[in-house]
């Protein structure tokens, strides 16, 4: 089967195509392509909703038909369009929405309605992106999505069970990054750029605060760390290259322990098989790096999975995979936009 994935959630416009089997659901990636309107964000410090839909119905039909370009007959090849459904902007949303119903009325084809927040967990089913050698993901699995707009930790029961634990309070991880980076005067988004900051600082020197790292639930909170990094600032008055970097490392190390502190927990309340991150978040080679470490000095034999970076921020294919598992075919007069949409 070969399924059309198409993703315009937030400031990217993206279009897909993967091929999978029926029996062990393998999934190959054909094509992956991904236009965004960062540089428009950069100048603002962060997204204008009705910014980001204009550019994006000005891109979505180049960045579908580039996806297919390789097919020989498209209409005839594919079988089904995955479209992100929700959560994200509304006029972003509709943009992909509208196009996939038009794309399945012209073409006679299936609409597989799919959750964004589930795309970031089925990044890791794209094969051959897993980092392990020993690639089959066991269950139950522990995810943690770690975006711009969202942190939560599920319990995955089999491939299409899932189950929500927690999730942040107030600010995501990512939100935490590029606020912060708005203080220190870094350009939209910041998470990229406070990690290439991070790089050679070894001394956390601010200890900023791990919020809710005892709690005994799921949650998280990262509200207070702009606050605590704001309070810096202020004693800094104006702060050097120097100092800017410090308190870069600092914060990766703030929010990570918490990040992995409650993942883990996860997975030993649940006797997770497999631990699977996903999320923008995801793509920072830190915390890859201390996720990694932190489980091997644990000895907790669990394999940890983790996108492509490519596959970690938004992205189709990631869309089209989640389709796989949760294949409910719609018809094109029953997709609905919801930017509200969360776990069920
Ligand atoms: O998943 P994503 O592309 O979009 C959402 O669904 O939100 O995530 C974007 C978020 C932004 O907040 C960005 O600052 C953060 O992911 N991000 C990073 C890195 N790359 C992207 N944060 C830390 N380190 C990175 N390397
Ligand atoms: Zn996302």
């Amino acid at each position: 089967m070969t399924i059309l994935g198409i993703e315009t959630s937030c400031d990217e416009t993206a279009a897909a195509v993967i091929k999978t089997n029926k029996n062990d659901k393998k999934i190959e990636l054909l094509s992956n392509v991904i236009a965004t309107s960062l540089s428009l964000h950069a100048k603002t410090g962060g997204i204008i909703p009705e910014i980001a839909a204009r550019e994006q119905v000005k891109l979505i039909i180049p960045v579908i038909k580039e996806s297919l370009k390789d097919l020989k007959n498209p209409q005839k090849e594919i079988d089904a369009i995955a479209v992100t459904v929700g959560p994200g902007l509304i006029g972003s949303l509709l943009v992909g929405v509208e196009t996939a119903r038009t794309i399945g009325f012209i073409w006679n084809k299936p609409i597989i309605p799919v959750n964004h927040l589930f795309g970031h967990i089925y990044a890791n089913f794209i094969h051959p992106n897993l980092e392990l050698e020993e690639n089959e993901i066991l269950f139950p699995a522990i995810a943690l999505i770690v975006s711009g707009g969202h942190t939560d930790l599920v319990l995955m029961k089999n491939q299409s069970e899932i189950k929500w634990l927690g999730g942040t309070r107030d600010d995501a991880a990512g939100e935490a990054f590029d606020k912060t980076g708005r203080l220190l005067n870094l350009p939209y988004p910041a998470g990229p750029l406070i990690e290439q900051l991070a790089k050679g600082v070894t001394k956390d020197i601010y200890h900023f605060p791990r919020p809710m790292i005892g709690s005994d639930d799921f949650d998280f909170s990262f509200s207070g760390l702009k606050a605590a990094v704001f309070r810096e600032v202020q004693k800094i008055k104006s702060p050097t290259p120097d100092d800017i970097k410090n308190i870069s490392f600092s914060l990766q190390e703030a929010i990570f322990s918490v990040l992995i502190k409650k993942t883990l927990k996860a997975a030993k309340k649940y006797n997770a098989k497999s631990i699977l991150l996903g999320g923008g978040v995801a793509a920072n080679q830190t915390l890859r790096r201390e996720f990694k470490l932190k489980i091997e000095n644990l000895e907790l034999k669990i394999p940890l999975f983790i996108p492509e970076k490519r596959l970690c921020t938004d992205n189709a294919a990631m869309i089209a995979a989640a389709a796989v598992f949760n294949y409910v075919e719609t018809d094109w007069r029953e997709i609905n936009a919801n930017p509200e949409l969360y776990f069920a």
